[in-house]
């Protein structure tokens, strides 16, 4: 049965990156403009760029694509003088199993991250920026261009930018649909028209980043915070959220609840509340199992309910916020099989760059397949658990990391669902057919 949210509960929802999503037509820039739409551009130009940086280093905001890095330290790496071309690449690649919270921003405000980009390149003294969408975005990408083209026809890019004699031209670019061009450096790789590999890093690309220039490359959500933190001020933002992770946070929550959905709050809700929220869990279903951040982060279970989701909260639980993907699983569902599904998608989109990751995928997803079709050994949770050794911390990029998360810690929590497949309790979720060639 669907629940009704508590009244203290409801007030821990602060729309701010949502605001404008349910007014018909907010991405039409009249529309924008009527809901406040571009002032944080005029007041941001009319402020000398350093102290926008230093803005945005008060405000505390961090990163929004997973890793939470914070974006004012980001743009202050950014060597100024230095006669090199700089750039802004938006990373819309938005790609990570169960991550759905840029898509939806960008076809219902798309302004909002033109806005940001404008400010952002101001601020790091960038006339060329380029949002990288993934290509099978197909309706956000032609949401964005034409949100670029009414931004040029209204003189909030090109030349001389509302007088203030700033140039800006801005791309959308998209990609072909590889989960490694999220990564920012193969995606980096991509827009320079080569194969979409990641980059051994340092350097990072704040110093060798497009063309080897620098580079900043930040997240949709993360951009279009700028204009809030420029219009709100540092303040404002740091009301919302904890105290080292401040601002509103997009949750995605997927799977076994009531309404499944977006859900701004302040970093730090619970998924306890986040459930509340959302109705409740669907009827006849128990949380079992849960992802704070996407399948590239350690589970968590119901034990952890209470674990405030900010990037320090989860972090001491055992696992990451990462992309605040919630994606929600009850007691109908296993988690072993869950892990294998994952990791088909991890060996399936590994480059093939580095051996850990290529191989480690291709060899553990061998490993589940044996044991998900009864075939299994107690010697293979081993084998699972070394090979992941062998693969955390020694890939070239996050991906291979990720890889490892579902499986390291449903091992750790749901040991005697493995065992049960083993030692012939649960019947074969795969059969002897879909074993071959594994
Ligand atoms: P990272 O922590 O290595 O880097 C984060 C950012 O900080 C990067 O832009 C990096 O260039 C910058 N940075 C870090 N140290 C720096 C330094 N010393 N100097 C200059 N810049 C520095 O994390 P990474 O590998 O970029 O991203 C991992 C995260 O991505 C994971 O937490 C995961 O949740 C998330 N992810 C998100 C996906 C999505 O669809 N949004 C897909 C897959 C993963």
């Amino acid at each position: 049965m669907t629940t009704t949210p508590r009244r203290e509960t409801l007030e821990k929802l602060t729309p701010v990156l949502t605001k404008r999503w349910l007014s018909p037509d907010a991405w039409r820039i009249n529309v924008y403009e009527q809901l406040d739409g571009y002032a944080a551009l005029r007041k941001a130009i009319a402020a000398h760029p350093d102290d926008l940086i230093q803005l945005i280093k008060d405000s505390g905001l961090r990163g929004r694509g997973g890793a939470g890095f914070p974006t004012g330290l980001k743009w202050g790496f950014i060597p100024q003088g230095d006669g090199k071309p700089h750039y802004l690449v938006v990373n819309a690649d938005e790609g990570e199993p169960g991550t759905c919270k840029d898509l939806p921003l960008m076809t219902h405000d798309p302004h909002s991250l033109v806005e940001g980009v404008i400010i952002a390149s101001y601020a790091i003294r960038a006339n060329r920026a380029y949002i990288y969408i993934r290509g099978e975005a197909v309706h956000a990408a032609r949401r964005l261009r034409n949100a670029v083209n009414e931004a040029y026809a209204a003189g909030y890019l090109g030349k001389n930018i509302l007088g203030s004699g700033f140039d800006l031209d801005l791309v959308v670019h998209s990609g072909a649909g590889a989960y490694i061009c999220g990564e920012e450096t193969a995606l980096l790789d991509s827009l320079e028209g080569f194969r979409g590999q990641p980059r051994l890093r340092p350097p990072f690309p704040a110093t060798h980043g497009l063309y080897a220039s620098p580079t900043v490359v930040n997240n949709v959500g993360t951009i279009a915070s700028v204009p809030y933190v420029v219009l709100g001020g540092a303040a404002w933002w740091k009301s919302m959220g904890t105290e080292k992770s401040a601002g509103p946070m997009i949750y995605s929550l997927s799977g076994r609840i009531a309404n499944p959905g977006q859900y701004e709050c302040g970093l730090g809700i619970t998924l306890r509340e986040l459930i509340e929220l959302a109705g409740g869990m669907q009827p006849g279903h128990n949380l079992r199992f849960w992802t704070p951040g996407g399948s590239s982060t350690p589970l968590l279970t119901a034990e952890h309910l209470d674990v405030p989701l900010d990037f320090e909260g989860v972090a001491a639980a055992g696992s990451i916020l990462g992309t605040t993907a919630t994606q929600i699983f009850s007691d109908q569902d296993c988690p072993v099989y869950a892990t294998y599904r994952w990791l088909e998608f991890y060996h399936h989109e590994s480059c093939g760059k580095c051996t850990p990751c290529r191989e480690g995928n291709y060899w553990m997803v061998r490993v589940y397949r044996r044991i998900l079709s009864g075939q299994g050994t107690v010697e293979d949770l081993d084998t699972l658990l070394d090979t992941c050794d062998n693969v955390l911390g020694r890939a070239f990029c996050g991906l291979g990391d990720g890889a490892t998360s579902s499986v390291t810690s449903s091992l750790k929590y749901f040991k005697q669902d493995y065992l049960d497949y083993i030692e012939g309790r649960k019947a074969p979720k795969l059969s002897a057919k879909q074993l071959v060639g594994a």
